[in-house]
């Protein structure tokens, strides 16, 4: 069966289609489109709700028949479902996926099934894995995700497919807002994320002591705006601020995140004595907190399989939505399916 994805829960504009096989167990990624209005969002140093809603509506159409076409010149015709995500997200963004979707389902008379965009993240790790070859590492329930992108920071227990359970999440910003928001301080380039990863590798980590929240609560929750406030006191204290110094505040950033975000999941894998790893999102791309993940691991000896998606399916896409539809085939009448930016974990 061929999928169409769809994702608007932000500011990218994306279509893919996956072929899933069930019966061997084997999906592959046709096409996986994304069209961004970054390059509008760098101007003001953040998203405008308005203006990506408005950007998105001039190319869903465009990415869609695009998608479509680069599957061997396939048409709607060929697709047996479409899966789009219904929230979280941005109301106005949200709607021009979700009512595109609606209308493609009514009009060509397609199921349609609704995607919760933080499953997606955690998805992203089966389009990676659909992908390979028998004898590379499988994904092995239970699993402990961790979903940490710009607007959410949370750990999930999975035990199989449609089997996840809430363990934790932030209490204030989630860790890519934090990076967002001191990048802006730093005036880096937005998104902060990249910028404070790229500037970070000519800085010293151990510069600057910065608070590591919440790491020894015992729970599974974050929270990072009390670091984000650390950071701007430390900075309105500074007199001089080259280079060197910025590289350096954001190697300490970098490192007080990442460190947060290794020991809670670490933490998360042995109480609930999982067999894998997965991690999703945006900040997933960082190349340090990949590296830091693997050396703990291998540190503890332990024999959790740790699975990150390439860096390219980390950020917003619309495979990883087309693939947590595959996995978790409800269809749903058209006419029930409305956008919904507050959902969250079940
Ligand atoms: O998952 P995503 O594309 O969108 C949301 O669902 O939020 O994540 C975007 C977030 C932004 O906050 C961005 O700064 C962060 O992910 N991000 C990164 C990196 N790439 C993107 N953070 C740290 N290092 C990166 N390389
Ligand atoms: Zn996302």
């Amino acid at each position: 069966m061929k999928i169409l994805g769809i994702e608007t829960s932000c500011d990218e504009t994306g279509a893919a289609v996956i072929e899933a096989f069930p019966h061997k167990k084997y999906v592959k990624v046709l096409a996986n489109i994304i069209s961004s209005s970054l390059f509008l969002h760098k101007k003001t140093g953040g998203i405008i709700p308005e203006i990506a809603a408005r950007e998105q509506i001039k190319y869903i159409i465009p990415v869609i028949q695009e998608t479509i076409e680069q599957c061997n010149n396939s048409t709607i015709d060929d697709i047996d479902a479409i899966a789009v995500t219904v929230g979280p997200g941005l109301i106005g963004s949200l709607l021009v996926g979700v009512e595109t979707a609606k209308t493609l389902s009514f009009l060509f008379r397609k199921p349609i099934i609704p995607v919760n965009h933080l499953y997606g993240h955690i998805y992203a790790n089966f389009v990676y894995e659909a992908q390979k070859t028998k004898n590379e590492k499988q994904i092995e329930f239970p699993a402990v995700a961790l979903v940490v992108s710009g607007g959410h920071t949370d750990l999930v227990l999975m035990k199989g497919h449609g089997n996840l359970k809430w363990l934790g999440g932030t209490r204030d910003d989630a860790a890519g807002e934090a990076f967002d928001k001191i990048g802006r301080l730093l005036n880096l380039p937005y998104p902060g994320g990249p910028s404070i990863e790229k500037v970070s590798l000519d800085g010293d980590p151990k510069a600057f002591k910065f608070p590591r929240p919440l790491i020894d609560s015992g729970d599974f929750d974050f929270s990072f705006s009390g670091l984000k406030t650390a950071v701007f006191s430390k900075f309105k204290t500074m007199k001089k601020l080259d280079d060197q110094i910025i590289a350096d505040i954001s190697a300490s950033v970098q490192q007080a995140v990442i460190d947060v975000l290794v020991e809670k999941t670490i933490n998360a894998a042995r109480e609930y004595k999982v067999k894998s790893i997965l991690l999703g999102g945006g900040v997933a791309a960082n190349q340090k907190l990949r590296d830091e993940f693997k050396s703990s691991i291998v540190n503890s000896q332990s024999s959790i399989k740790l699975f990150v998606p390439p860096k390219r399916l980390c950020t917003d896409n619309a495979a990883m939505i087309a693939m947590a539809g595959f996995f978790n085939h409800k269809s749903v009448d058209w006419q029930k399916i409305s956008a919904d930016p507050e959902l969250y974990f079940d």
